[in-house]
């Protein structure tokens, strides 16, 4: 019995076959274009999220004998909204990307009309252009043609889950769950129910809003006229980051995880209660059970870290690939005092700071791309310390996502932390989360202990050098964040 997951992430969809003993036998992966209509948008075109799901899928299954699937799971990039016709399935208009920033004045409207304190008194999040309401309200302002057929009812409002569950099942499902739904600030965060309040505030009808359903269990089926001839149940469904903390494990309180994909995302579990920080931390739903039970989690979330070596690969064209930045990273000890702040699309966590831009400090005649690069991936490694710096101590850090496989990412990860960096064996660990997931719902697994059971050390990274050297240069750090903050203001 094995499981088919699907990851519809922010640049591409990966898709999984995973065993019962927890092992990935089958994988392909379906990169998407990017959209940047204007400096700080980001766009997604819903058609080709679908597209790569199907190729994903297809080049799984070329190696894999579909028979032997028991179930799908599904996870998503979170907060990107998307629109679709409930009979036609097409889409009106592009996906506005959660790090889209074109809600900025929005959010500072809502903060001075003083919303902003019920908002993260309901929702656990903050006022921020990130999260998908204010995104549903500019579509609403701006674009009043399209929106009076959501209003009507013929447009359906969703996150990428809801999108694809839509598209695998011929329209016969609109849902999500908590873990997507609490990043939309539309939820009250201690019911895990839709907010009339929050519908009203951003103007979205609760009706053109999927059902949420429990994260594992009889969620919906696909319909094979449409998904690749298979009829199999659609039995857990997450978000990615909520999906990454199940799929590392991490189901006792206080356990947390690193997982470095197209942003960085620091997540920690808080069993059945809500923890609300002060120092830029969210508070948000982990997964919901069958029988109810809420699970929460708090959030350090990070907009941009695998998209800063993306942008050395696409924008800047100094490295050919992602997995390249480790060899030429390499070739030199440290960066020279070149500090690069990736605030590509603002700041998120711990500085919240939507008018922060990027900008790259200490160039001097010596610098070379291998100062740049390495400047990259220390840049990733400050951000993450800068997260956990206002959570409490740890003896430890579990790490996944695609550059956890960067040897020199997780080295200076350590050294940065000052406690060691863990990677497990599978580090796709938010496609494995889903894959747990529909596993649960479908009866491959049986308890979260069969699940532990599963997870197994590749490395453990040890701190290396000394911390007056890793302090003075987070300080340096420090100091150059400053410096990018409300730049796009000006
Ligand atoms: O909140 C955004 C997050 O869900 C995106 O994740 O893996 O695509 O960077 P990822």
């Amino acid at each position: 019995m094995s499981v088919l997951a699907i990851d519809a992430g922010t640049t591409g969809v990966t898709a999984v076959v995973v065993e019962e003993d927890g092992s990935v036998a089958a994988k392909g992966y379906e990169e998407f274009a990017q959209h940047f209509p204007k400096p700080g948008w980001v766009e997604h075109v819903p058609e080709e999220i679908w597209q790569a799901t199907l190729e994903a899928t297809r080049q799984v299954l070329r190696s894999y004998d579909a028979t032997r699937l028991q179930a799908v799971g599904i996870t998503n990039q979170r907060e990107t909204v998307l629109l679709w016709d409930r009979e036609t399935l097409g889409s009106p208009r592009r996906a506005i990307v959660w790090q889209d920033r074109r809600t900025a004045d929005l959010c500072a409207r809502l903060r001075d009309e003083g919303h902003e304190d019920r908002v993260s008194e309901l929702t656990g999040l903050r006022l921020d252009p990130y999260f998908s309401g204010t995104k549903l309200m500019w579509l609403r302002e701006h674009e009043p043609h399209t929106w009076a057929l959501v209003e009507s009812g013929r447009y359906a409002v969703g996150t990428v889950d809801s999108y694809l569950i839509a598209r695998m099942t011929r329209g016969t499902y609109h849902v999500t769950d908590v873990s997507n739904a609490s990043r939309t600030l539309l939820m009250d965060l201690s019911t895990g129910e839709w907010s009339d309040e929050l519908c009203e505030l951003f103007g979205v009808p609760r009706d053109a809003l999927p059902e949420l359903v429990p994260n594992w269990g009889e969620i919906a089926v696909t319909d094979p006229k449409t998904f690749l001839d298979l009829s199999l149940p659609i039995a857990g469904v997450a978000g990615d980051q909520q999906s990454a903390l199940f799929g590392q494990t991490c189901f006792d309180e206080g356990d947390a995880k690193c997982t470095y994909g197209t942003g960085s995302f620091v997540l920690t579990n808080c069993g059945s209660s809500i923890e609300r920080s002060e120092a830029g931390l969210l508070a948000t739903a982990a997964w919901r059970s069958p029988d109810g039970e809420l699970t929460y989690a708090t959030e350090g979330a990070i907009f941009v870290t695998g998209a800063a070596v993306q942008w050395l690969r696409d924008g800047l064209q100094i490295v050919g690939s992602a997995a390249e930045t480790q060899a030429v990273a390499g070739t030199v000890p440290d960066s020279e005092g070149v500090v690069f702040v990736p605030a590509l699309t603002g700041l998120g966590a711990p500085h919240w700071d939507p008018h922060a831009r990027g900008l790259i400090i200490g160039i001097t005649r010596g610098t070379t791309r291998a100062h740049v690069v390495r400047a990259t991936l220390e840049a990733i490694a400050f951000e993450v310390r800068d997260v956990l710096e206002t959570m409490p101590a740890r003896s430890s850090l579990r790490v996944d996502g695609g550059a956890a496989a960067n040897d020199l990412l997780c080295q200076i990860q350590a050294d940065q932390l000052g406690v060691p960096v863990e990677r497990p064996k599978v580090v796709e660990t938010t496609a494995l989360g889903a894959a747990f997931l529909a596993g649960l719902g479908a009866g491959v697994w049986s308890s979260s202990d069969d699940l532990r059971h599963t997870w197994s050390l590749d490395r453990r990274f040890e701190p290396r050098g000394d911390r007056a050297t890793a302090d003075a240069a987070h300080a340096r750090w420090r100091d150059a964040v400053e410096r990018s903050k409300g730049w796009a203001d000006q």
